[in-house]
């Protein structure tokens, strides 16, 4: 088993390496993906004029620019990232009233009770020791303040993730299978795992909200397959395969993908956990 120091230095240099550059090089075809999620969790967030938040895990400062909207002048709010090459995306948008920080959110030094709002876009699953980095966020939080969060369901709940794994699996290299505890896309899925946590790291009951919505893969089959063994889960294997394995599992995931494909392009079922909790319990 990895030690949490282990799986930390995995995820810095995943998302300074691998996974800093393939959430980059896909990033316009992911914002559509993901546009209607990010509805759903700015629209719970509900930041105000004036108000001070955290987007955790903030990556280009998508979601960030649209907090520092909601809370104008009177507000700030603060990016914190452990990708350098996305955090540098961020602060190229130059926004008045944010500010971004190059650190692991788990031991990251925040201002103690100082912001109202705890947000996060799918950037809060990756933590090595989820329970020790949710009580140093909620360290900053206010007595008052709240914590809204996006993370994916499980693999099973999410087809346009789901779909081209199964279908390349064969063909490639073993995936290795990430335990109960490991950090990753998955890793909230399960509820009561989530419970725990934020249970364990001071926070108030959570509640669940799930959203579903049809995720925008590509416009083409042809594109969703050129894009799928440079990001994700299958990028390892990928990257291991022999040129004939790789054609394999493309080929294979094209036939997968194909029932999928309309005139606007490839779409399957994405299903997300929308999780709210107080700063303090009861
Ligand atoms: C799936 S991306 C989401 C990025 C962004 N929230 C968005 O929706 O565009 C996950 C982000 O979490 C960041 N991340 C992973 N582990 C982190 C940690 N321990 N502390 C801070 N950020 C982290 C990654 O660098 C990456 O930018």
């Amino acid at each position: 088993m990895k030690t949490r120091e282990e799986l930390a230095a995995e995820q810095t240099a995943f998302w300074n390496g691998p996974g800093g550059q393939g959430w980059l090089a896909a990033y316009a075809r992911i914002e559509r993906s993901i546009a209607p999620f990010s509805e759903a969790v700015l629209a719970a967030a509900a930041a105000q004029p004036g108000e001070r938040a955290i987007d955790v895990g903030c990556g280009t400062g998508a979601t960030t620019a649209a907090l520092a909207r909601a809370v104008g002048p009177a507000g700030h709010v603060l990016g914190v990232d452990i990708s350098q090459p996305l955090l540098e995306a961020a602060r190229a948008q130059l926004l008045a009233n944010a500010t971004f920080a190059l650190g692991d959110a788990a031991v990251q030094p925040f201002d103690a009770l100082s912001v109202d709002l705890l947000f996060s876009r799918f950037g809060v699953m990756f933590f090595a020791d989820p329970v020790t980095a949710f009580r140093n966020l909620r360290s900053a939080l206010k007595p008052t303040g709240r914590l809204v969060f996006l993370c994916w369901r499980t693999p099973q709940e999410n087809p346009w993730g789901l779909v081209p794994f199964r279908a390349a699996q064969p063909f490639l290299p073993p995936i290795p299978r990430p335990g109960p505890e490991d950090p990753g896309q998955y890793s909230f899925g399960d509820r009561s795992r989530v419970e725990r946590i934020l249970g364990e790291a001071g926070f108030g009951t959570p509640s669940f909200e799930a959203v579903d919505r049809p995720i925008f893969m590509g416009a083409s089959v042809a594109e969703v397959v050129e894009g799928s063994g440079r990001f994700g889960p299958l990028a390892r294997a990928f990257a291991e395969a022999t040129p004939a394995a790789r054609e394999q599992a493309q080929a294979a995931i094209a036939r997968a993908l194909e029932p999928h494909a309309g005139a606007d392009g490839v779409r399957l079922p994405g299903a997300c956990w929308l999780v709210r909790a107080a700063a303090q319990p009861g």
